[in-house]
Order: C-alpha cells, then structure tokens, then sequence
C-alpha cells in the first residue's frame, strides 16, 4: 500500500473515510478529528448518515440474497465495521463470512466487536489487490478449496481508480469459482459534474487522503468484465431496498437518487 496513504489510515490525529462512515452511522469507534469531517459532510448533506444506513441495508438485502441463491460463503472487501447491522447478523447459521478492511485501526476494532464468533472473520486487506486476501494461508484454510462464493464490494467503487477496480474485478473473476457471484455497490454513479455539493464531498474526501472517483454505470460495467452484469441490471438502493424519499430535498434526491450515487448490481459469469 502506498506509504503516505498507510499514514494516514493508522494516524489517529487524521480523519479516517472508515471511521468517518462508523460515526455517521452512529457508531462509537471514531476520534475527534473524524467527527469533525463528519460534522461538516453533514451539514453540506443532512440527508448523509440516512444514506449511509441504506447503503447498510441494501448490503444485509445482499446477505440474504446471496444465500437464496446457494452461496454459504460471503467474502466481502472494504468491510468497515462489523456492527449489528452488517452481513454477519443476517445470512444463516454455518454461513461463512470473510471481513477484510485496510485501515488496521477498523480492523482492530472488528476483532474486539466480533470476539470468536464462529465462521466469522476479519482481515487487513487492500481491496485495490484482493489476490493478497484471497492467498493468505489462513483464509485458503477457512475456505478448504471452495471457489465458489459470493464477492461483495460494496461501499467501496468510489475509493477505487478506474485501474485499480478493473485489477479487482479481473483478479475475482479468475479465482471465482463459475457459480459465483460479485455484489457491487456504484456510489457515484452520474451525479452532474457541475453539482457544487458534489464538489464540495469530494474535496473532502480528497483531504483525508482517500480521493473519490466518480463513473457512470456503463463505465463500470465495462471495467468490471468479463463479469455480465446480472439480469436485474443496475437498481437505485431507493428501489433495492425502498425508503421514503419525501423527507428529502431536491438536491438530495438528485445526488443520491435516479441518476445520482448508489446503485447496486449483482454480476455474474
Ligand atoms: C463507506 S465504508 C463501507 C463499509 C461497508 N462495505 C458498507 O457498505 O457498509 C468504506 C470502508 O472502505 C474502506 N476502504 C476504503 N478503501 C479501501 C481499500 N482500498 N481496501 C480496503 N478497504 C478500503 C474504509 O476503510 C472503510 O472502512
């Protein structure tokens, strides 16, 4: 991982995109200087945290469709915290669900909330190079040669280079085994260049060091191939999982709406 980068996710005098999300979420494993962005990010979106908890929801909906459909094993990159309201809380016993984060700071905090909960785990890993988790030996261990699972990115896409998404997506493709599945979440899908809100999340964002990259859906489903993006096609997380947008303004509707950020899609091979 780029040094300066690692820096600044282990630097607790530093905001922390990670951590930043747990306090608007409402959690507790955050510092001062995280609260503060995230006191500002709120008070250019009010409507933030609610979207932040739907993004939570979209991804149980993930968790439990994924198990529908036969997957017991759950591998999902650039996890955050495991709170109760994550994968682990909804898939059905004897499910296996792989963590993994590259701030070690939410990793150390994952290891406390989970304790040693069975078929449930935590790794530090770099979700721009998932062939690093994929081949550490203690998850080939967990996984006793079975390729096919259900890959999840959610949350993530918008952290991620137009390179680096397409390395992951080619790295998951060829590991997976043919029945899996890759659950992808598009933050920042064709919100308006010229949206002054957007500029304003992005320079933040730039300043934690953790830049945001924004593509539009078509863009992204080409540099997920040769994963096929599933017959559902992409679904705004307001249709995925439903939410009552009338509490929201205009503004808000259009960045986080039809044609703004959050879409979901299940890519298949
Ligand atoms: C917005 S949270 C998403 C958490 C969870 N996936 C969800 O959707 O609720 C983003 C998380 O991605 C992590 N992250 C950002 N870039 C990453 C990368 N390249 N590899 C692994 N984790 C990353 C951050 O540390 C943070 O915990």
């Amino acid at each position: 991982m780029n040094e300066k980068r690692r820096e600044s996710i282990v630097d607790a005098s530093r905001p922390s995109a990670g951590r930043v999300y747990d306090y608007l979420l409402g959690g507790h494993h955050n510092f001062e200087v995280d609260r503060r962005v995230a006191e500002r990010i709120k008070e250019i979106l009010p409507f933030m945290p609610k979207a932040f908890m739907l993004q939570r929801w979209c991804l149980q909906d993930v968790a439990m469709e994924v198990t529908r459909r036969g997957l017991d094993v759950i591998i999902d990159f650039a996890s955050g915290l495991p709170t109760q309201d994550h994968i682990h809380t909804v898939v059905p016993a004897g499910t296996i669900v792989i963590y993994s984060d590259y701030d070690p700071v939410v990793v150390g905090y994952a290891r406390d909330i989970l304790g040693d909960m069975q078929n449930v785990y935590y790794f530090e890993a770099d979700a721009r190079q998932p062939e690093e988790l994929l081949n550490r030996p203690e998850v080939q261990d967990i996984l006793g040669g079975r390729r096919d699972v259900a890959l999840v990115m959610w949350g993530v896409s918008a952290f991620l280079s137009d390179d680096e998404l397409a390395h992951a997506a080619q790295v998951l493709y060829e590991w997976s085994g043919p029945r899996s599945c890759l659950a992808f979440n598009a933050q920042a899908a064709d919100v308006d260049e010229d949206n002054p809100i957007r500029h304003k999340i992005h320079a933040l964002y730039e300043q934690m060091g953790t830049p945001l990259h924004n593509r539009s859906l078509e863009r992204a489903r080409l540099l997920l191939q040769p994963w096929r993006l599933g017959p559902e096609g992409f679904t705004s997380l307001f249709d995925w999982h439903g939410i009552d947008t009338s509490v929201m303004t205009e503004m808000e509707r259009k960045v986080f709406g039809t044609g703004g950020a959050g879409y979901g899609a299940y890519f298949v091979k």
